[in-house]
């Protein structure tokens, strides 16, 4: 059947570089090639393992090492690559996988095409499916805040329903790389700062996208990110170097990506910079011995984007040809939009500088994913060539429900003086900010396949609720920042952030007006979506002063004032802390996000978020997070007077610290141990009675902390271990119980050995990481 797609123009925008798909495609055969190769239904878990390695046995002593190269690509439609040029080099068996692409029916052309290539090698698809799809969920520090499971499932699952519907097979997904330093524009895409809080949602994005088995239909692989150390760019600058002591690494950087491939992730991509002067991509140490020898990882490691060539100005390989060789020496499988693998790869095994078994080693791992995907049973599983446009963008009621109720959770309540929220219905309210109505900045950074058009904004959200929308007047109130360099910054790729011409003190006279004649004022101000994003890092935390400005504006007005935070990161906030009446951080919410923010300010959700990264006080305490050590002279040590660690001219606490976010409601715990002694195969029960002391229904989570005392190395003041939520009722009590084990006592000793040392531990249990609560118990030497 043939059919023509209207223009459809879809740009991406990452590593500096523009992408635009090919419009005008036309669709030839539905389904023409189907089960080129003969599979057969394998139950047998033995014969599954046997049968698959005579396939792969079977097709590599059939590929050239030109097509071997090629299985090693994965590339990109955009730039000089046109389609055309892509769908020739595929059909030459010159690419092993595009990404990047999402309009299904080109994605069935192409695979049309890989099935012409000379050993009809299927391709398989993939897209950065950060948090969300078509339905986009909030930015992942917001799922984080949420320190719910079920959430953060949602979530994962949505996404890949969504995915694997338009064809994509895996996903560069989940990002997990720690993140101390809210210089860094990236924490918006990661978890926060904490190794358990991050390991538990990397896993369950790993194991909700990919599904028991690669072969479900559903299923998506993931790669998780990037490994290794990307959030520890130092100062926060993107792209630039890391260097850590391994103790460190290992004992809370690198516990997520292991996390995530403990949890199965079938793929692992390599991060940009440089681990202890050797970059990542050419890492050998980190990219064989810890991860294929110490982890035993036997996926698919991909390199990050250009991540080859730039080898050269890192200054490893002398030309691009040692680049190919540096890298496949470390441990790369897959080059990601790379231009030399293809090139110099068969010259290379033909010199003696890298072995044909090395590229089959690599190439047998990728092959070994399409066949775990079924794709050489299916090549055109999930792709429906019928497709049109408006149908793969549909909007769906369902996952539209479940990114609400997601979004919801994430919202974090910072301040809530007077119990001024939640508002009543019936109110007047002044909605102001830049932030107010802009559909694209909720959507957040990473939502390439969102559509703008389909999210609710705040001022949207706050309407639909209230019963009388006269009752709500909205003023933009002042650009996001009178900086025409960030505007151009921001608009670089296409038109994003728009800049309002009229002049500051205008737009500001008109906000203060509405905000006179109404009861309350909600301001949506922060950061524009393109402001927390991949280079995107800054120096200066605080709002912009166009901001400021409104803000004093609006305050001066006497009127109660609501601060909404909108950002993809930990911002300096003093300021606004001591101006607003209440405060809410709600991040880059996603499509639903305006009526999650409604249904928070009105009451109808009870906040529930906590934040999953401390927010400093000010940007010279960076980076500062909870789980830091105690050192010889903590601050507040009787008779050091001024000699203990601390700024003469700064607290050293943050602002708002790990795990902080209050409730429209009030929770007491207490909690008790089973026994203040355990031993090598006992465990400690810690249990906590939880009670709503408020006027409303409510959750809280209950965080749990531990500190080994001491042992043969420092050990931070506290780690989180263990996290429950529980929903309570006002004035009624519930328990929460937690299982201490042996093995989550270890860490790497003064050894670099992974062990539990006998001594003195605190448990603390609280409702944010500054809790002072604990009890003792000692490890037994037996
Ligand atoms: C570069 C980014 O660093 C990475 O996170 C992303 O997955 C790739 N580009 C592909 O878009």
């Amino acid at each position: 059947m043939i059919k023509k797609l209207a223009l459809f123009l879809f740009f991406l925008v990452f590593s500096g570089y523009l992408f635009a798909q090919n419009p005008n495609i036309e669709i030839k055969k539905e389904k023409e090639v189907q089960n080129v190769h003969d599979i057969k239904d394998v139950k047998d878990a033995k014969n599954v393992k046997d049968e698959k390695k005579t396939f792969i046995d079977n097709l590599l002593s059939k590929m050239t090492l030109q097509e071997k190269a090629g299985q090693l690509r994965l590339i990109s439609v955009g730039g000089d690559l046109t389609l055309d040029k892509v769908l020739d080099q595929i059909e030459a068996g010159e690419i092993g996988g595009i990404f990047n692409t999402v309009v299904e029916p080109d994605l069935f052309r192409m695979q049309e095409r890989a099935l012409k290539s000379p050993n009809k090698i299927p391709l398989f698809f993939g897209f950065d499916i950060i948090h969300g799809h078509r339905t986009v969920f909030p930015i992942n520090l917001g799922i984080a805040s949420t320190w719910d499971r079920g959430a953060i499932a949602k979530a994962a699952e949505v996404s890949a329903e969504e995915a694997t519907s338009d064809g994509l097979n895996i996903t560069w997904a989940p990002m997990v790389d720690i993140t101390r330093d809210p210089r860094w524009g990236r924490v918006s895409e990661g978890f926060g700062e904490d190794p358990y809080l991050t390991s538990e949602a990397g896993r369950i994005f790993v194991q909700k996208m990919q599904k028991q088995s690669l072969a479900d239909k559903k299923s998506l692989v993931t790669a998780v990110k990037h490994f290794a150390l990307y959030g520890a760019v130092e100062g926060g600058r993107e792209y630039n170097s890391t260097d850590m002591s391994e103790r460190k690494m290992f004992q809370e950087y690198l516990v997520p990506y292991k996390a995530a491939i403990d949890a199965g992730s079938r793929a692992v991509m390599v991060s940009l910079v440089s681990v202890n002067g050797i970059p990542a991509t050419a890492n050998h140490w980190l990219l064989t011995e810890v991860l294929r020898n110490q982890w035993h990882f036997d996926g698919v490691v991909v390199s990050d984007h250009g991540a080859i060539r730039e080898l050269i100005n890192h200054g490893v390989a002398s030309d691009p040809k040692d680049a190919v060789r540096v890298a496949i020496k470390a441990g790369i499988d897959m080059s990601m939009n790379d231009e030399y693998f293809l090139q110099f790869l068969p010259e290379l095994v033909k010199e003696g500088a890298i072995t044909e078994d090395e590229v089959n080693q690599a190439c047998r791992r990728i092959l070994e994913l399409k066949y775990d995907m079924g794709l050489f049973s299916d090549p055109n599983r999930n792709l429906d060539p019928k497709l049109d446009i408006d149908t793969m963008f549909a909007d769906n009621r369902l996952h539209r429900e479940e990114a609400r109720d997601v979004a919801r959770r994430s919202i974090v309540l910072l301040k809530n003086e007077n119990e001024i929220l939640p508002l009543a219905k019936n109110k007047k309210i002044a909605v102001v900010g830049p932030l107010a109505d802009s559909k694209r900045d909720i959507l957040g950074s990473w939502a390439g396949a969102g559509r703008a058009n389909l999210a609710v904004t705040p001022l949207e959200g706050i309407k639909s609720a209230v019963k009388n929308t006269k009752s709500v007047n909205y003023a933009f109130g002042a650009n996001l920042s009178d900086d025409a360099n960030l505007y151009r910054f921001l608009n670089l790729y296409g038109e994003t952030a728009k800049f309002d011409n009229r002049p500051a003190d205008k737009m500001i006279a008109e906000a203060v007006k509405i905000a006179q004649k109404s009861d309350v004022i909600i301001a949506f101000v922060g950061e524009a979506e393109g402001m927390a994003h991949e280079s995107s890092s800054r120096t200066d935390l605080s709002l912009p002063a166009s901001q400021k400005r409104l803000l004093k504006a609006l305050k001066a007005t006497g009127k109660p004032l609501v601060i909404a935070l909108m950002n993809g990161r930990p911002l300096t906030l003093s300021e606004e802390y001591a101006q607003a009446d209440a405060m809410l951080e709600t991040w880059f919410l996603g499509t639903e996000g305006g009526n999650a923010i409604a249904d928070v300010l009105f009451g109808d959700y009870n906040p529930s978020g906590k934040l999953p990264m401390s927010f400093p006080d000010n940007v010279g305490q960076i980076p500062v997070y909870y789980s830091h050590l105690n050192t010889g002279r903590p601050r507040g040590t009787e008779n050091m007077g001024k000699y203990t660690t601390s700024y003469f001219d700064s607290p050293n606490e943050p602002l708002f610290p790990f795990g902080f976010g209050l409730s429209y409601t009030n929770f007491a715990m207490d909690f008790s141990l089973s026994s203040t002694e355990m031993n090598k195969e006992g465990e400690i029960v810690v249990t906590v009675n939880v009670e709503n002391i408020g006027k409303k229904e409510g959750m809280q989570t209950v965080q749990l902390y531990l500190q080994d005392v001491t042992a043969s190395v420092s050990r931070p003041v506290k780690e989180l271990i263990g996290f429950e939520n529980i929903t309570l009722k006002p004035q009624s009590k519930g328990e929460v119980k937690f299982v201490i084990k042996y093995d989550m006592l270890k860490f790497w000793n003064d050894k670099m050995q992974y062990v539990a040392e006998p001594g003195k531990f605190n448990v603390f249990i609280g409702s944010d990481s500054t809790t002072q609560d604990k009890k003792t118990f000692t490890l037994l030497d037996k």
